[in-house]
C-alpha cells in the first residue's frame, strides 16, 4: 500500500489569531504546518501540540533555510504582520519596516530556494474610501488610507512583479473584517478588534466606545463585512489546493467577505441580544485610517475556489466568541 508523504506547509504568524485557527484545519486536512513566529503578538500556548514551531523572526532567512532543510516545505502561508490601523497612523515606519521590509527578506529566502507558491494574507484595507455603497469586487481601484492598508498594497504589487518575473506564484486574500472562535482551539482573541472589545466590555460591565456616527450611513456608524474565522480557513485550504495544483504561474486575487454590511450599532444590537445584556454606548470623534464602508463582492472566491461562508452570520460569530473564547475576552 502506498504511503502519501504528509505536505509541509510553512505559516508565517501562526501563534496569532487566524493563524492559530488555520493551523489546526491544515493539520486536519492532513497536512503538516510548520509555524513561523516572532511571538510579537502571537502566543505559544495558541499553536497546537502536534504543529512544528520555530520561535523567530519572517526576515530571518538562516532560519527559513533551516527549516526548509528539515521539512522542505512546497508553499508558504504568509499571515505575519503587524494588524493595527490606528497603530499604523501613529507609527507608520513600524509597519513599513515589519509588513514590508521583513516580507521582502521572505521572499528573497524563498527565491534562494526556489519556492514559488505563497498565499498572502492582504486586507479589505486596500481598498480605502468609497464612493458608493457598492460591495468592492477585486477590479476596485486600491487607494488605501492608513499606512497598514498601504503596506498590504505594495505587497500585493511586489508580488504581482515577481509573478510577471515568474519567481512567485501567488494568491492574494483580501479578508475583511475576521471574527469568530471554534468550540475547541482555544485561541486568543484581538482586544482591539470590535466583536472582542464588546464582549470584553459587557464581560467586565464598561461602556463600549464608538469612534464616529456621522458617518454617511443609515446610522451614522461605520458599516464592515463580518466573516468567521472558520469559514476563512476553509477558504486558505481551498486556495492553498489550488495553488499547490496550478501549474500555470498566474496570480490571483479574491475578496473573502460575505456580501453583507453590519454598521458598529448593528454589531452591538446582536451582541445585547446574544448575551441578553443592555449595552452603554460612549461616541466619540472618528478615527483616523477608518473608511465609512467596506463590504466585499466574493463571487470570485465562491465560482473559482468553490467557497462558500456558511457560519458568518454576525450572530452567529458573536455567539460563538462569546461561547468558545470567554477565557480570552
Ligand atoms: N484579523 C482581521 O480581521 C484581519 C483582516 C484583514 C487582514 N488580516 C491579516 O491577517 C493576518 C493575521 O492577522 P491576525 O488577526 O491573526 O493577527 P495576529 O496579530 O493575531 O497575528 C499576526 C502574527 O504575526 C506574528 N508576527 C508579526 N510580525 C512578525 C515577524 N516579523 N516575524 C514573525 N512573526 C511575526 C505575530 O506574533 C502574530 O502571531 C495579518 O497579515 C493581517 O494583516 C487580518
Amino acid at each position: 500500500m502506498d504511503v502519501q508523504p504528509i505536505t509541509p506547509i510553512l505559516i508565517t504568524g501562526g501563534a496569532g489569531y487566524i493563524g492559530s485557527h488555520l493551523t489546526q484545519v491544515l493539520q486536519q486536512a492532513g497536512y503538516l504546518p510548520l509555524v513561523l513566529d516572532n511571538l510579537s503578538s502571537g502566543q505559544k500556548v495558541s499553536v497546537p501540540a502536534h504543529a512544528k514551531f520555530f520561535e523567530g523572526d519572517m526576515g530571518d532567512q538562516t532560519l527559513i533555510q533551516k527549516i526548509y532543510h528539515d521539512y522542505p516545505f512546497p508553499a508558504v502561508i504568509h499571515l505575519a504582520a503587524s494588524i493595527q490601523t490606528g497603530e499604523s497612523v501613529q507609527h507608520p515606519l513600524m509597519y513599513y519596516q515589519n509588513n514590508v521590509g521583513r516580507t521582502l527578506q521572505l521572499l528573497m529566502a524563498l527565491q534562494h530556494l526556489g519556492i514559488k507558491k505563497i498565499l498572502f494574507s492582504s486586507s479589505a484595507s486596500v481598498y480605502g474610501e468609497p464612493n458608493t455603497n457598492t460591495p468592492f469586487t477585486e477590479n476596485c481601484p486600491a487607494s488605501p488610507v492608513s499606512p497598514y492598508g498601504h503596506s498590504k498594497w505594495m505587497l500585493e504589487q511586489i508580488l504581482q512583479d515577481l509573478n510577471r518575473a515568474q519567481t512567485i506564484q501567488a494568491i492574494c486574500l483580501r479578508y475583511f473584517n475576521v471574527a469568530g472562535a471554534h468550540p475547541t482551539f482555544h485561541t486568543q482573541q484581538h482586544a482591539t478588534h470590535l466583536i472582542p472589545i464588546i464582549l470584553n466590555a459587557i464581560k467586565h460591565k464598561k461602556p463600549v466606545a464608538v469612534f464616529g456616527n456621522d458617518y454617511d450611513t443609515q446610522d451614522g456608524t461605520c458599516i464592515r463585512d463580518y466573516i468567521h474565522v472558520m469559514d476563512l480557513c476553509d477558504a486558505h485550504l481551498l486556495a492553498l489546493e489550488f495553488l499547490l495544483q496550478e501549474t500555470h504561474p498566474r496570480s490571483l486575487t479574491f475578496n473573502l467577505g460575505t456580501h453583507r454590511g453590519s454598521s458598529v450599532l448593528d454589531i452591538i444590537k446582536t451582541a445585547e441580544i446574544v448575551t441578553h445584556t443592555k449595552i452603554d454606548i460612549q461616541y466619540s470623534a472618528r478615527r483616523t485610517g477608518d473608511p465609512r464602508f467596506l463590504v466585499a463582492d466574493s463571487t470570485l472566491a465562491r465560482t473559482q475556489l468553490n467557497w462558500t461562508p456558511h457560519r458568518s452570520d454576525p450572530w452567529n460569530i458573536i455567539h460563538d466568541v462569546w461561547t468558545y473564547a470567554p477565557c480570552h475576552l
